[in-house]
């Protein structure tokens, strides 16, 4: 069985096949009406969504399926104090396949290992965004014809950003790509990211907090949200909060055929004066959401029972009491689960759930 945590958990080709699926389904959709027929999705949501959830449940009624689920913790059992294993054994009984999203990095990793039925991250913490990582693939293939040999940039917060993460690792194993990260010091991308990812990947990047100086030479710019319910310090949120605005005088400054992405809600990093540009493809990019979570549905459910698609195996958890994770939104510091660590790059010890460094 497959279920979409990170997005390293899909093969490439298996990305690749996702969006082949993605665009017929967009070219065809009368042909997928049927296709989930009597099957249920369940969208387990313990934070706020507008796009992910209702694309989910936009997606499989389209593929003539049924949806079920929440999308208030205070509603269910989570109230109660029900761990998200448990929960998840609950749906199980219910439901085809799930899609979660949860403020706590890692509760998607804990769901799925118990889960009978394929598992989709829809976001957890600031960690990782699988779904909207298909999402901005297909919209940079539809915009620009390529997902190769592009040089994209990311402004904003890159720090708690957790599409950022998501599309970066999936971008690091295609050919030719360049990525300038623009950020102010205190919203930059986390180490593993560069150095697992980046550094590992051969992906070539560079830093600077100047927005100007970057645009000209992207094929995508990729706007970003400041993070606001992931600070632990509002003055550090006030800070940083204006740092990047994107107008019509920075547009002028961008290449002609450049692709404005955002994976939403903007606050005030886009101008409205920027939406009917021609390059702003924004709101396309919510149109390819729904497409794409079609796909990824019908992939999942056609690959449950496949050997040929099945979770990557990695190395055995490094399990000492002598660890512990740094970061108090880790599953294993919220929920009774075993501290499990991992080698990273450099002989870093990380966390196996959240990514963090370990104290
Ligand atoms: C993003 C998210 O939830 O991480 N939104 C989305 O899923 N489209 C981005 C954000 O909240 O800023």
């Amino acid at each position: 069985m497959k279920h979409l945590i990170d997005p390293t958990d899909l093969r490439k080709e298996e990305i690749d096949q996702i969006i082949v699926l993605a665009e017929d389904i967009i070219a065809h959709r009368e042909r997928y009406q049927g296709s989930m027929a009597h099957k249920k999705l369940a969208t387990l949501f313990y934070e706020p969504s507008t796009r992910t959830r209702l694309s989910f449940t936009a997606a499989m009624m389209e593929l003539g399926g049924q949806v079920l689920g929440f999308s208030n913790p205070q509603n269910s059992s989570a109230a109660k104090g029900e761990t998200v294993q448990d929960t998840v054994r609950v749906l199980g009984c219910f439901a085809d396949i799930i899609a979660m999203r949860h403020p706590i990095e890692g509760a998607p990793l804990v769901a799925s290992e118990v889960s009978r039925v394929p598992i989709i991250n829809a976001g957890d913490g600031s960690h990782s965004h699988p779904t909207q990582t298909l999402t901005d693939l297909l919209t940079i293939k539809r915009e620009l014809g390529r997902i190769d040999d592009i040089t994209i940039g990311f402004c904003g917060d890159l720090r708690f950003g957790r599409t950022v993460h998501s599309l970066i690792k999936a971008l690091s194993r295609y050919h030719g790509i360049k990525v300038v990260l623009i950020a102010p010091d205190e919203l930059r991308l986390p180490d593993y990211i560069k150095l697992d990812v980046c550094e590992k990947m051969g992906v070539e990047y560079r830093e600077t907090d100047n927005l100007d100086e970057a645009i000209p030479e992207l094929d995508v710019l990729y706007m970003t949200r400041v993070q606001k319910e992931r600070f632990l310090d509002e003055d550090e949120f006030d800070r940083v909060k204006d740092s990047f605005v994107l107008d019509a005088r920075r547009m002028a400054l961008a290449k002609p055929k450049m692709a404005v992405l955002h994976p939403l809600p903007r606050v005030n990093e886009i101008l409205t004066e920027v939406d009917d540009d021609p390059r702003a493809a924004y709101f396309r990019q919510v149109e390819n959401g729904k497409f794409v979570r079609m796909s990824l549905i019908v992939s999942l459910m056609e690959w449950r029972n496949d050997p040929e698609h099945v979770m990557p195996e990695h190395e055995a958890p490094i399990l000492n009491p002598a660890l512990h994770c740094s970061n108090p939104k880790c599953i294993c510091n919220n929920e009774k689960h075993q501290p499990r660590f991992r080698l990273a790059e450099n002989g870093i010890t990380r966390c196996w759930y959240c990514d963090s460094k370990v104290r």
